[in-house]
């Protein structure tokens, strides 16, 4: 199977697309409410996308300086990464915007982009509560600084790498634990110098971006389900074509072969500066395993599905450091803790993490509430794979945030899927 765009890169390409001096030809975007989220937003700040509505994009870019205060607040839909991107690009231009989400964008934690954000000078406001909506008055002059994240976070270190192209000197953000680098790569793919060392990026203001053609690679954290299921589906088997294997995303790969899974990643080779290869994986019996805060933020959006594949494993699983799991788009541990339950695993959860005691014995036929967050929706479908009746999801429009046709994917590796309103 091939596997829609990866969300990340989407996301970044139309941004860093939008304030690149020409056009950006781009293939492989993924068509879901969240990347689409964003480019109603490019839109919105003056910029011309021409769309083909099957992941072919043209962005004329604008240049560093040529985006255009928005009419109206710029709707983000579900998605962080969109938000907190977008606030760190706006916060250095010369008009005001404001930024919100829906229910569940509305409730998660912003004062981790707001307070530094203001540190370098820009005027940004939440609601009391430290949430969206995210009002930025432009026309402050930034400067660059020195940030040490607190929890490792992939959107608020591209936030403050985006704002500091607008800053004044440098501006540099340290991480104890390596996260997601799609904007460090895609920023020098765009030509402009990112400084890099172990743990620590940074850019320094003033600088241009060069329009450039990129092919998105496959989405890693989509393949996830199929790579779990396949593990845990008796006889299963899948190949995926085509995926992106950045190394500050493997952790799944990394999870499933320490449980015992074998992934054979074939035709390896690079799509614009990111790794990408063909992988392969058949059904094995999994075993229990320990991960760590380090492996969770290289797998943070798969944690779901491994949860899954645990309960179908041999021995006990033990997830720590995985507290952000909390704020994501619902408390996605909360969502696993209650679902696995009804699924009838035994598991006893923790504030930063979850013990899953994992059984070869099938999953019981359930219904189970994704609380609208399309990757607990996803996980629990896969969870068919292992049950003795039908699973029933509530709650799944959201599944279109990230994996349109998600449902006709499934059906055609042979899994019974009925979708009702
Ligand atoms: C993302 C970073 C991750 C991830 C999210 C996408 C990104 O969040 O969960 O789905 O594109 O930068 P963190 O900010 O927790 O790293």
């Amino acid at each position: 199977m091939r596997i829609p765009g990866d969300k990340s890169i989407s996301h970044r390409v139309v941004m860093l697309g939008a304030i690149a001096n020409g056009t950006s030809v781009i293939s492989g975007f993924l068509e879901a409410e969240d990347t689409r989220a964003t480019v109603r937003a490019v839109r919105a700040l003056g910029i011309t996308i021409e769309s083909d509505g099957a992941g072919g994009l043209s962005i004329h870019g604008r240049g560093r300086d040529g985006l255009c205060g928005p009419a109206a607040p710029l709707d983000l839909g579900n998605s962080g990464t969109g938000l907190r991107l977008l606030a760190g690009l706006l916060s250095g231009q010369p008009f005001d915007s404001t930024l919100l989400g829906d229910r569940s964008l509305s409730r998660r934690p912003m004062r981790r982009i707001a307070e530094p954000l203001r540190r370098m000078g820009a005027a940004v406001e939440t609601a009391p509560e430290g949430t969206a909506p995210v009002a930025i008055s432009g026309g402050r002059a930034l400067v660059g600084i020195e940030h040490r994240l607190e929890v490792p976070s992939a959107q608020v270190k591209s936030c403050l790498l985006l704002a500091g192209l607008h800053a004044r000197g440098r501006t540099s953000v340290a991480e104890a634990a390596p996260t997601r680098d799609h904007t460090e790569r895609m920023l020098t793919g765009f030509g402009y110098a990112v400084e890099r060392s172990p743990g620590m990026a940074a850019v320094t203001g003033g600088g241009e971006l060069a329009a450039r053609d990129v092919s998105v690679p496959g989405d890693l954290s989509s393949a996830a389900f199929f790579l779990a299921g396949a593990c845990i589906a008796p006889r299963g088997r899948v190949r995926i074509t085509g995926v992106g294997l950045n190394p500050t995303r493997d952790g799944v790969l990394r999870i499933l072969e320490r449980m015992g899974a074998s992934v054979v990643l074939s035709n390896r080779r690079d799509s614009g500066g990111e790794p990408v290869a063909d992988l392969e994986v058949a059904a094995t019996r999994l075993r229990g395993v320990e991960i760590d805060g380090d492996l969770v933020a290289l797998g943070i959006d798969e944690i779901p599905v491994l949860l899954l594949a645990a309960a179908r494993a041999d021995g006990t699983t033990v997830v720590r450091g995985a507290g952000e799991l909390r704020v994501k788009e619902t408390d996605r541990l909360a969502a696993m803790e209650e679902g696995l339950r009804r699924l009838g695993v035994q598991v006893e959860t923790r504030p930063d993490g979850m013990i899953v005691h994992g059984s070869a014995a099938p999953l019981r036929a359930a219904r189970v509430d994704s609380r609208g967050d399309h990757r607990i929706a996803m996980t629990f479908a896969l969870a068919g794979l292992g049950a003795d009746g039908p699973v029933e999801i509530e709650d799944c429009d959201n599944v279109a945030t990230s994996f349109p046709g998600f449902a006709s994917a499934v059906r055609a590796l042979g899994l019974e899927i009925e979708e009702s309103r």
